[in-house]
């Protein structure tokens, strides 16, 4: 993928922050947080970041994408709405669903190059 390396990592970032603060009721030895990424068909990558934590309510999977939306005491609830208009930026979109198993997953895609060029 070609982008920012900065914005991309803060996107990261943002997600595996979240994760964490998803984990922080959860027992230690419960506590799971999973990255992982893969070639999808039609020439995109999925980055899929996974935690054991509460997940997200149904109602509000896409409410968490809004600015200044938050349930945390000390939240600005701007990490995730800025992390979507980083990705939408670079041509991938970003949302969010529940594990099978509980806790969330939020993932995002970008557009993978077919050809790299000379850089620059
Ligand atoms: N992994 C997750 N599991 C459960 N809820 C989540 C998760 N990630 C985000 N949320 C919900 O979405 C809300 C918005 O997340 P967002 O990152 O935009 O803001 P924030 O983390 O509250 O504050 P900040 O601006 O510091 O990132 C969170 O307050 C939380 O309620
Ligand atoms: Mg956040």
């Amino acid at each position: 993928v070609r982008g920012d390396r900065v914005h991309l990592q803060q996107v990261l970032l943002n997600l595996l922050i979240n994760g964490m603060d998803a984990l922080a009721d959860i027992r230690p030895g419960d506590r799971r947080l999973q990255v992982s990424a893969r070639l999808n068909g039609g020439g995109t990558l999925e980055v899929g970041v996974t935690d054991s934590g509460p997940g997200v309510p149904a109602d509000q999977l896409a409410q968490v994408f809004e600015a200044f939306y938050t349930t945390k005491a000390s939240g600005m609830g701007m990490g995730l709405p800025i992390s979507r208009t980083i990705i939408e930026a670079h041509g991938g979109k970003l949302w969010a669903e529940n594990a099978a198993a509980g806790g969330a997953v939020f993932r995002f895609t970008l557009p993978v190059v077919q050809k790299e060029t000379a850089p620059v």
